[in-house]
């Protein structure tokens, strides 16, 4: 662990002690603005770092931070960026610290394809620096955009009775661990330390985060719409929006509010005069899917999302954003793109051995194809595609929450193929870990329509009711 003081005069550091090797404060307080705008999603923290780059080019910590926050857009649009930021920090190695070295060994691991080793090697520097706030967050990020479910909470437990409130940045430390406790469906500890984190700073979008996870997995629908459109003052001016109308969409639709749920899409998510990025892209197509599970028709919406990601048909940077541009290109009837991805992604799997090829292979194909299936109603097809892996989806990276479209298409597939034994099966599983969740009751009363069992379904369907109606 490092020393957190020192008396040398020659040793500069950051405000949480963390070594830096460039000897000028207005450089340390520059990178700290930029890292704050990352872990508070708000402003442009690329920008801000530029500033200070402008300024203090031979910065080598700046660079890292420039280079290490784009890992995170996984995106094709800002690789130049990074391998030009990663350049000039390489420039700088001979005169930079342990800590710095770390961190340049990590994102090079990641340019590289080598996400798990890049997560290693900033794991090495958070194990030797436990206050290095930036470490944690690339890691506990990084974790879950490869699926690391256990890793986003231990990577914050194995730091965190090190830190307290006296330490800048503890609410952002106590985000990250409610995140990871969510996912781990520690949901009371998650939303305990959600809500602290919120008392120290009500502005904490990725803490609002998790306290919306848990509303959605505990099915606390009115509750979690009630809570964040109470906070939406808040959060609603950061640059996790998107994503957290996303989530107060998915109340919405729980409850077959469907005018609300597209109020939401249009009025927050539909980018098409916008300048929208991937992340943003994400959660539209995942929240049109659903409409379209519940029967919900589009209109043209489909259209301008898979013209948003049609550019990115080949990207094959990343399987999660791979079957989201898919779930555009079939929903709008886009032959071509859908050609084109799946043909770039075979001939990716046949070439590469980065990290992302295991998430692709073994998630991120078959859904795409059991899309195709659903979409073409081959649903004896789609279900034969998601029923072996269904169990292997946290590979995909992002959170429960994202990845039950997969549960729910497969279910959804297995109603209309007419396979009601399994759709009971599925949907008795669904309202074992959803029980307050009206459409969970609804997939059980159509199984058990197809069996012939009206008391049943209309027991079913009752249950549905009550719980919209409450
Ligand atoms: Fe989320």
């Amino acid at each position: 662990m490092q020393v957190k003081s020192s008396k040398s005069p020659m040793v500069f550091k950051d405000v949480r002690g963390v070594p830096v090797s460039y000897p000028d404060h207005r450089a340390i307080d520059g990178l700290e603005s930029a890292v704050l705008m990352s872990l508070s999603f708000r402003g442009d923290a690329i920008a801000e770092i530029d500033r200070v780059l402008e300024e203090h080019p031979d910065f080598m910590m700046g660079w890292l931070f420039r280079a290490g926050w784009l890992t995170q857009a996984m995106e094709t649009r800002v690789y130049d960026s990074m391998l030009a930021s990663l350049a000039q920090a390489e420039r700088l190695i001979p005169h930079c610290n342990e800590r710095e070295r770390g961190h340049f060994e990590a994102v090079k691991a990641w340019v590289e394809g080598d996400f798990f080793g890049a997560v290693q090697k900033w794991e090495a520097v958070l194990t030797r620096y436990p206050m290095d706030l930036l470490a944690l967050e690339l890691i506990h990020y990084t974790m879950v955009l490869l699926g690391d479910v256990p890793g986003q909470r231990d990577v914050v437990a194995r730091v965190f009775n090190l830190w307290d409130e006296s330490i800048p940045g503890y609410e952002f430390v106590l985000g990250f661990y409610s995140f990871g406790l969510e996912e781990n469906r520690d949901f009371a500890r998650a939303e305990e330390m959600a809500r602290h984190a919120l008392s120290i700073r009500p502005d904490n979008p990725y803490a609002v985060h998790t306290v919306s996870h848990v509303m959605e997995m505990r099915g606390r629908q009115a509750g979690g719409i009630r809570f964040m459109r109470d906070h939406a003052a808040t959060w609603g001016t950061s640059n996790f929006a998107n994503h957290l109308w996303w989530h107060t969409g998915l109340y919405h639709l729980d409850l077959e509010q469907y005018d609300q749920v597209y109020d939401i899409f249009d009025t927050h998510l539909d980018s098409r005069n916008k300048d929208g990025h991937k992340y943003e892209e994400l959660d539209a197509a995942a929240l049109l899917w659903r409409m379209n599970l519940v029967g919900q028709d589009a209109g043209d919406r489909w259209t301008h999302l898979a013209n948003k990601w049609e550019p990115a048909a080949q990207d094959t940077l990343y399987a999660f954003n791979d079957v989201h541009a898919m779930l555009t290109f079939v929903s709008d009837d886009r032959e071509d793109a859908q050609k084109a991805l799946l043909s770039a992604n075979e001939r990716y799997l046949e070439n590469a051995s980065d990290a992302n090829v295991a998430m692709t292979r073994e998630i991120g194909l078959p859904f795409c194809l059991a899309m195709q299936d659903f979409h073409k109603e081959n649903y004896a097809g789609c279900v034969d595609r998601l029923l072996p892996i269904r169990y292997m989806t946290h590979r995909l990276g992002g959170s429960y929450a994202q990845r039950d479209i997969i549960g729910w298409t497969l279910l959804e597939a297995a109603l209309r193929a007419r396979q009601f034994d399994l759709a009971l099966a599925l949907a008795n599983e669904r309202t074992g870990i959803k029980p307050t969740s009206a459409q969970n009751w609804r997939a059980v009363a159509r199984a058990f329509k197809g069996l012939g069992d009206h008391g049943q379904a209309d027991r079913a369907d009752a249950r549905a009711q009550s719980l919209i109606a409450a």
